[in-house]
């Protein structure tokens, strides 16, 4: 079994594009997408319309949740460009998916198992540096799953955790957005560190579940002049560069 995992999409259809042209050269079994699909201030109705048709198994993410569970007036600004730009149809699709998903020895979760808006592999130091996790909290995080493979999102860092009995934990990193800044639980800023389109491939070997990382290169300064255009400045930096701003 050979899996190809993408998440984090946000509305990056450029970023999309890329990667699912890479994907068809992988010669893979399925793809798995762990959501997060449209919001920022990208093109989410062209990612709709090229994502929805292709049925992927696909999982909702705290992002693709805030498009659909409050009144427009109440969206952050990452909703606010996105919702404007999708129908009453794509939104319907959103409220068909899942929280999580468990295939052929597979789990899948946007997040965690327990809330789609929490690190799991990575958390945040009281300095506000964005680490690893200790192993006792990302195993305890893990507790009643007993698929060997477990593939989450969010954070948009790729990585692989190797559980201490076996079990592994993939996050491909993020189609179309190489970092942000946030103030919970505290002011903290994620970053790549490189402009490209990450996913992974994921593929069942004899000793077990073996993760490859992919970082494709797209048209990432047309991406990040669209969130320039639109007065996104932090996209703009970090979609051209994989860093944000210096502060
Ligand atoms: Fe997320």
């Amino acid at each position: 079994m050979k899996l190809a995992v993408i998440a984090d999409i946000h509305g990056n259809h450029l970023a999309l594009e890329a990667v699912l042209d890479d994907i068809a050269k992988q010669g893979v079994d399925v793809t798995l997408n762990l959501g997060d699909c449209f919001s920022g201030p990208l093109e989410a109705g062209k990612v709709a319309d090229m994502l929805i048709p292709l049925n992927l198994s696909t999982v909702r993410g705290n992002h693709d949740r805030a498009l659909i569970d409050r009144p427009r007036e109440a969206m952050s600004d990452w909703e606010v460009p996105s919702i404007a730009q999708l129908s009453e149809a794509h939104l319907e699709w959103i409220r068909t998916l899942p929280f999580e998903m468990r295939m052929n020895g597979v789990y899948c979760c946007h997040a965690t198992p327990q809330d789609d808006n929490t690190y799991w592999t990575e958390t945040v130091s009281p300095s506000g540096s964005f680490q690893l996790n200790p192993l006792r909290d990302i195993e305890r995080i893990a507790e009643g799953i007993s698929e060997p493979l477990i593939l989450c999102g969010h954070t948009h860092i790729a990585r692989a955790v190797h559980l201490s009995d076996g079990r592994m934990i993939v996050n491909p990193g993020s189609v179309g957005c190489p970092g942000y800044d946030y103030d919970v639980p505290r002011y903290h800023k994620v970053e790549v560190g490189h402009p490209f389109a990450s996913y992974a491939i994921v593929e069942a070997m004899a000793r077990g579940w073996q993760a490859q990382f992919r970082q494709v290169r797209y048209d990432h300064h047309e991406a990040a002049r669209i969130a320039r255009e639109r007065s996104f400045h932090d996209w703009a930096a970090v979609l051209g560069g994989g860093w944000l701003p210096e502060d």
